[in-house]
């Protein structure tokens, strides 16, 4: 044996060696951290369960065609903060309530096509929700705070919100353009920077009336705030539907909200929504504007082509919370859009927003944020239930995720917000759910990690642990999923930038300044 294979011959057997001290080691540990029984398998699924349900999803697969037609209508329904990890949660929460667990399937996740988007925007690595909508629905990527405007406003700056230049338009002012009808539902206030997205351009999203604008020491006459935007700017002034929350924007402060007595915010006095009403009249169409819902449920639709609906004086209540009497549900405003914008047999967009997915996240409330995203995913349901998906497409994503994480621990068919264990460094519990950040951190009163049995688990409102301080957890950068039913779905697959959405809608839809199907 010469010298060199020699050396090999050493080295192979102490590497072996290595390999199997480490992996002894780490058994015995393994071993020492898990004592008791294996956790119970699911003893049907046996090797013929699994090759029968690949079988019949390979079935599914290639039955699958790309729908190579022009779309007439587009539903786009943004899940806010609707991280990957929200949504495998939320079909595990919903699979608990069926009986079908972790094999429960949302409804779009039926949906043929998927793709993963890319989020950050022109100056941040996680994005907000602003810059996302401007990606998402003008197509053009921009600064963190800034609505329909490019990375040549930076936030707050109200002498660059007055350059056109820098202004970008929305898919839905696409409809329109070719003459087709556009509008919005969302569960946040009207004026939030998702929907917004849609019609506004302002270097700052908090500027949702002129009181925004004048706080941030700017000339409300100057800089239009969003909600004057909404009712006096093209294409906002056109929606034929706007449902969701937000009426203090809309009304002057010597104007009490109907609902609880609260001044409005404007120091204009104006009141947009009587202006809305009346610029209506004006131009002699059918329109109605309603607070409730029994009003929204009695809203005669074939004689209505504008409506507004607002149903609350800042966003609408949490699901888990929301008076439903007087409060419509996410599907039932969802459902009353579509069949009012259904009239125009040139088709429309419909943006519908899952807005308290997020909200509920910011302050690590998880039961809340999961109720929100099933209802979301009941406004989808329902939405697949009115139209064709020949002539119309339906996508669904979110424009950012949160930092929920699902841990390891539990055996299958446990309940989703229960502990998972206890860690093997302090011997105290952790649940399967748990945050990268937020105010879900504590410490306990004997300065150890704060366990999550020594508050009530159960209450909606209770802080799933975080890893960092914040009063307000901030956002993940995680790509998020984006699920698309109908024409041209294929468009969206793979890994791809989430101003890349609106491009490939367009092109399905013949609509925007880009090229379409239609126009090649
Ligand atoms: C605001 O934008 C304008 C127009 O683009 C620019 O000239 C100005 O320097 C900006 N102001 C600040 C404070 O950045
Ligand atoms: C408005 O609705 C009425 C019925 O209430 C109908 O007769 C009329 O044609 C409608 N007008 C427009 C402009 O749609
Ligand atoms: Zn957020």
């Amino acid at each position: 044996m010469n010298f060199q294979l020699l050396m090999i011959a050493i080295l192979t057997i102490c590497r072996r060696g290595y390999a199997l001290t480490v992996d002894r080691e780490s058994r015995e540990r393994d071993h020492l951290m898990s004592p008791g029984p294996l956790p119970t398998a699911m003893e049907n699924e046996d090797k013929d369960f699994w090759n029968a349900d690949a079988q019949a999803v390979l079935e599914a697969h290639l039955a699958v065609t790309p729908k190579i037609q022009q779309a007439k209508n587009v539903i786009f329904f943004l899940g806010d903060g609707m991280s990957i990890s929200t949504v495998t949660a939320a079909r595990i929460f919903k699979g608990s309530q069926t009986g079908n667990w972790e094999r429960e399937r949302l409804a779009f996740e039926d949906f043929p096509f998927s793709a993963l988007s890319k989020t950050y925007s022109t100056n941040s690595q996680v994005t907000d929700s602003a810059a996302s909508a401007t990606a998402f629905l003008c197509g053009v990527k921009t600064n963190n705070g800034v609505i329909g405007v490019d990375v040549n406003v930076a936030r707050n700056n109200c002498t660059a919100q007055l350059d056109e230049t820098f202004r970008v338009n929305s898919i839905a002012k696409w409809f329109q353009d070719a003459g087709k009808s556009a509008g919005i539902v969302t569960t946040t206030t009207v004026t939030h920077a998702t929907p917004a997205g849609a019609y506004a351009h302002v270097a700052d999203r908090n500027w949702e009336d002129d009181a925004e604008v004048a706080y941030d020491g700017h000339d409300p006459d100057t800089c239009d705030d969003i909600a004057e935007q909404l009712v006096f700017s093209d294409p906002g002034m056109n929606f034929k539907v706007i449902l969701g929350g937000g009426r203090s924007h809309f009304v002057p402060e010597d104007v009490l909200d109907a609902e609880i007595g609260t001044p409005g915010n404007r120091k204009d006095g104006k009141n947009l929504i009587d202006e809305w009403s009346a610029s209506k009249a004006s131009q002699g169409v059918n329109s109605s504007y309603v607070w409730n819902r029994d009003d929204l449920l009695a809203v005669d639709v074939a004689n209505t082509d504008y409506l507004m609906g607002l149903f609350s004086a800042s966003h609408m209540d949490y699901v888990l919370e929301r008076d439903t009497a007087m409060d419509p549900s996410l599907t039932e405003m969802t459902q009353v859009a579509i069949q009012i914008l259904q009239k125009d047999s040139n088709g429309f967009f419909l943006l519908v927003e899952g807005g308290k997915i997020d909200k509920a996240h910011h302050a690590n409330w998880v039961r809340k944020s999961l109720a929100e995203a099933l209802e979301f995913e009941a406004a989808v349901e329902t939405a697949l239930s009115l139209t064709n998906p020949e002539d119309t497409i339906i996508l669904v994503t979110a424009d950012h995720g949160h930092t929920l994480n699902i841990n390891s621990g539990t055996q299958r068919q446990t309940d989703i917000f229960s502990i998972a264990g206890s860690s093997d460094v302090d011997g105290m519990k952790y649940t399967t759910l748990t945050y990268g950040n937020g105010p879900g951190f504590k410490i306990s009163g004997t300065g150890d990690r704060y366990e999550p049995t020594e508050e009530d688990m159960s209450d909606i409102d209770f802080s799933f642990a975080s890893a960092v301080p914040f009063t307000s957890s901030k956002h993940d950068g995680t790509d998020v999923g984006i699920w698309v039913n109908g024409p041209f779905a294929h468009l969206l697959t793979g890994v791809v930038e989430e101003n890349y959405i609106p491009h490939a809608l367009a092109y399905a839809a013949c609509v925007g300044e880009g090229r379409t199907f239609c126009d090649p």
